[in-house]
């Protein structure tokens, strides 16, 4: 199938296509994750870089992918079209969380969102079921758009969801049964998969009217296999009295009540309820979250596209803005942008605050295959690319602190040479080991090894060692941090 974003950038794609990227191999894995391309400019925060590539991909790289600062691959997850791949809390613990399942031409998607632990078990897997119509009339294992896959503090998970409606579009200038996108989003006990609160925008047409979307009804659009997506909901972050929702269509984040009214509306065009001070322009954006909010504002950050595949409005910005419930404004705060590489995404993107401490912030370019970390001046300190712009995307990027012992075995395999054999070591996921110790085994089933035949320090993803006359044709690998074992290989021979 075609990446979603392919019908609106294909002029863009084509163009492209001829570029080839670069991708790794490993001998002791079958993975082609993209090479990571990595300019490191200042000091940045600690934390690995979490990608889902997808699009003009190959196979083996189309993947939840974890890298280091040094572009090395440190985690590749299964081959799966993937979205908001990260680290969250859950009841006081960091857990990975990704959305994965099928991505539709439009926009939004049909999945499921996992929860690993640090061993990268599996304890949790979110399935939103229901009473949901889709484009062809297939019904589907879940629901979950991959927009948004978040835990909240109550340890719930936040998923979004688009249901193919019928609805009266004569206000926008279409007929009185035509067919629609509904934006939901859908709050979603962890353990048992019941829906404890859910939210449709179009249960709320008074307080959103479809007049004020920004993506025009099309004329072969308003099918049921091609339903008319008027607000595009792309984040939902949880507030002090309900929660903040991100429509793209509407140029606009709304705070909603926990009952779903609207309590205010902020609109990156007129400002809405809010009297516009400094840089607050943004459009066609994602990733809306609040921060230091009290009864009288909030702080709010965005990732503001400022451009969609037939829009162009400006430069793509990351946001910040404060809003003041008394005086009825929203001030720009600062807006993040590298003046050497000045970037239009057309879909998709994030914003994520490392940390309140140092301000820094770290974007992921969403269909511009890359990802940039800005210090507390605004200044670019870390940029990386893992394709070719428009051809490969990562729904968001982020980096985030994560220390992880897997339960599998590391992998081990051996190439014989004219004096011995080199043997290609690596543990996919394992963050805490630094050597590896290569010990000579009697039999296929000896598992009480102990003379050691080679030592290597850990080098990225795989290690190589080289054993001259080997004794024996049976080895086992053993990784350590100093000289403690964290994990040890089968026995291989060759
Ligand atoms: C791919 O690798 C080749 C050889 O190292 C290099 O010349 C080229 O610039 C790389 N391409 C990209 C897109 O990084
Ligand atoms: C989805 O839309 C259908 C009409 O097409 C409606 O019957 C159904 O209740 C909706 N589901 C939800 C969860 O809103
Ligand atoms: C509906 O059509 C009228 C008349 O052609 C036009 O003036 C108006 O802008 C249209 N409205 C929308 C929402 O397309
Ligand atoms: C939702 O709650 C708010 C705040 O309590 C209230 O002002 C509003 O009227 C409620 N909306 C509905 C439809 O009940
Ligand atoms: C929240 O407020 C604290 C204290 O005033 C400040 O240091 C911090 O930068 C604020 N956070 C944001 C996102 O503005
Ligand atoms: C493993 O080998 C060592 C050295 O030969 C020996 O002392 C030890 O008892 C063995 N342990 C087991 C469990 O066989």
């Amino acid at each position: 199938m075609a990446p979603w974003w392919y019908t609106a950038g294909s002029a863009l794609l084509l163009s492209l296509q001829a570029a080839a990227w670069n991708y790794s191999t490993y001998s002791s894995m079958g993975f082609q994750p993209p090479k990571l391309e990595v300019s490191k400019t200042g000091t940045t925060h600690p934390g690995y870089i979490f990608l889902g590539p997808r699009g003009d991909v190959q196979d083996a790289g189309s993947a939840a992918l974890i890298y280091d600062d040094a572009g090395d691959l440190v985690y590749e997850g299964p081959e799966q079209v993937t979205a908001n791949f990260k680290i969250q809390k859950l009841f006081g613990k960091d857990v990975i969380t990704f959305w994965a399942g099928d991505m539709m031409s439009i926009g939004y998607g049909y999945g499921t969102v996992h929860i690993l632990d640090d061993t990268y078990k599996e304890i949790y897997t979110v399935k939103l079921t229901g009473n949901f119509v889709s484009p062809d009339g297939s019904s589907k294992d879940s629901y979950c758009d991959m927009h948004e896959s978040q835990i909240t503090p109550r340890n719930t998970l936040i998923c979004t969801a688009y249901n193919v409606t019928q609805h009266d579009l004569t206000s926008i200038n279409g007929t009185s049964s035509q067919w629609m996108l509904d934006s939901q989003f859908h709050e979603i006990d962890i353990a048992t998969n019941q829906v404890l609160h859910s939210w449709s925008a179009l249960d709320h047409e008074a307080d959103i009217p479809l007049t004020t979307s920004y993506q025009g009804l099309g004329k072969d659009v308003g099918t049921q296999d091609a339903p008319y997506d008027a607000y595009h909901i792309n984040s939902v972050a949880t507030t002090n009295h309900g929660y903040l929702v991100s429509l793209r269509h509407m140029w606009s984040g709304y705070y909603l009540f926990q009952n779903g009214s609207v309590m205010w509306q902020v609109s990156g065009d007129d400002g809405a309820d809010f009297q516009q001070i400094g840089n607050v322009d943004f459009s066609w954006q994602h990733d809306m979250r609040v921060y230091n909010e009290t009864d009288n504002g909030l702080v709010l950050n965005l990732f503001n596209n400022a451009n969609t595949p037939t829009n162009e409005e400006a430069e793509t910005t990351g946001i910040s803005m404060a809003i003041d419930l008394d005086k009825k404004t929203v001030t720009g705060l600062r807006a993040l942008a590298d003046p050497n590489d000045p970037i239009h995404s057309v879909s998709q993107g994030s914003y994520q605050l490392l940390s309140e401490v140092d301000s820094h912030a770290f974007l992921g370019y969403g269909s511009i295959s890359k990802v940039k970390e800005f210090d507390s001046d605004g200044n670019v300190v870390f940029s990386a690319q893992f394709g070719d712009d428009n051809a490969v995307a990562s729904y968001r990027g982020y980096r985030c602190q994560w220390t992880a012992t897997p339960f599998w075995k590391p992998s081990v395999s051996v190439q014989t040479t004219s004096s011995g054999a080199t043997v290609y070591m690596s543990w996919n996921g394992a963050t805490e080991y630094d050597n590896w110790v290569v010990y000579a085994a009697s039999s296929a089933t000896s598992t009480n090894n102990t003379q050691i035949i080679a030592t290597a320090k850990r080098t990225g993803f795989e290690t190589s060692a080289t054993l001259v006359d080997p004794p024996t044709t049976f080895i086992q690998v053993v990784a350590r941090k100093d000289t403690t074992v964290l994990g040890t290989s089968e026995v291989v021979s060759f």
